[in-house]
């Protein structure tokens, strides 16, 4: 196995660094002084990718013309051209259901965060205004009686309703298609999906397909009473037309893990009273990355020792 030689262009988790080092021949791109002159000399003896960030493009696999897999740490993998990986005959693989559970409870404590400004009032509170001030204002939002849309039913997605459920929310759903066993209103539409709901909870993949799918029109028809939860990608929503609806009203609130153009947020956002910000930390916990990074590894190593991989993403399986 170690004649096997690994690229890593990025730090990756110590779990995923000790078992690649056991296991292959592992070429760190981080630690050289020049990144691309380390590239023109092993290029051509790479096989395989380990990776948690993009991009990877055909002008990226030109530069490891025999790699035979990219294995991506994280379920969404936009930063992936997937058809340039098709091309060039490379399989892709994913993490996905191991960050399942994980990603659905930061999304419920977002959404409640968000709701009830938990945030804020801590602020409040730290910053001794309770003592000297009195009690954090009343909210003006409120869990109870809300309709959920959840714009991606995957398996995310299905893990938030079925806490949203026990919270009791009604819940609808958008995607492409409607789920044949699913029994929650579908909506064709995201504008249909924000018509229909006072909460719109974004959990769809990032990419050309979805970029501003949630825009002006669709926060004008969610309403003044609207809030905005997205733990999905940060391109899903127009940013821009995002600020412009909660500085107006146009909707009431936003909570949001991540943002057009991490790890930067715009300070607009910052200086909204009823926005709830998190740094990307949906499946941020140290047991949940781990299994990730084992994913990563168990990828490879099942991929070099059978030809098969565990995680392909779904473009790689209707090869
Ligand atoms: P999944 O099981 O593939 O679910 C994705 C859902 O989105 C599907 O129900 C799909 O339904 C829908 N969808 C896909 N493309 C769409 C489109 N163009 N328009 C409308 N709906 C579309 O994926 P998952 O495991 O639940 O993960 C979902 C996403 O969450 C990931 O891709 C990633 O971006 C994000 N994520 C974020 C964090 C975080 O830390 N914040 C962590 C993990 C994942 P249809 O096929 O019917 O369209
Ligand atoms: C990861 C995520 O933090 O899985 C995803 O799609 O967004 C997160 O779980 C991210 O992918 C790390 O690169």
């Amino acid at each position: 196995m170690t004649s096997i030689d690994i690229l890593m262009p990025r730090p990756m988790l110590p779990i995923v660094q000790e078992q690649l080092d056991a296991a292959f021949t592992v070429h760190r791109l981080y630690e050289a002084d020049d990144p691309e002159a380390m590239l023109a000399e092993i290029g051509e003896k790479i096989r395989g990718v380990a990776m948690a960030f993009g991009p990877v493009n055909a002008e990226f696999l030109a530069k490891v013309p025999n790699a035979e897999i990219v294995s991506s740490f994280g379920v969404g993998y936009d930063h992936i051209n997937t058809d340039d990986c098709l091309a060039a005959n490379v399989m892709v693989t994913h993490t996905p259901d191991v960050l399942t559970e994980e990603v659905a409870d930061t999304a419920l404590g977002l959404m409640i965060m968000t709701i009830r400004e938990f945030g804020q009032a801590e602020q409040w509170l730290r910053q001794g205004n309770w003592e000297s001030k009195g009690p954090y204002k009343l909210t003006g939002a409120t869990m109870q009686g809300r309709t959920l849309g959840i714009f991606g039913l995957g398996r995310i997605g299905k893990a938030i309703a079925k806490r949203a459920e026990a919270f009791g929310m009604t819940i609808h759903y958008h995607g492409r298609h409607k789920q044949d066993d699913i029994s929650y209103p579908y909506h064709a539409t995201s504008k249909e999906l924000a018509a229909a709901c006072d909460t719109l909870m974004v959990v769809a993949p990032g990419g050309e397909e979805t970029r501003h799918a949630v825009n002006a029109e669709v926060l004008e028809a969610l309403g003044p009473d609207g809030i905005v939860i997205n733990i999905g990608r940060g391109t899903v929503i127009d940013e821009e037309a995002l600020i412009a609806a909660l500085e107006n009203g146009t909707i009431y609130g936003a909570g949001l893990d991540v943002f057009e153009k991490e790890p930067h947020v715009p300070d607009a956002l910052l200086k909204l009273p009823r926005v709830t910000v998190l740094p990307h930390v949906g499946s941020a916990s140290q047991a949940t990355r781990n299994a990730m990074g084992q994913r990563v590894v168990d990828n490879l190593k099942s991929w070099f020792e059978t030809g098969k991989a565990i995680s392909p993403v779904p473009e790689m399986r209707s090869a």
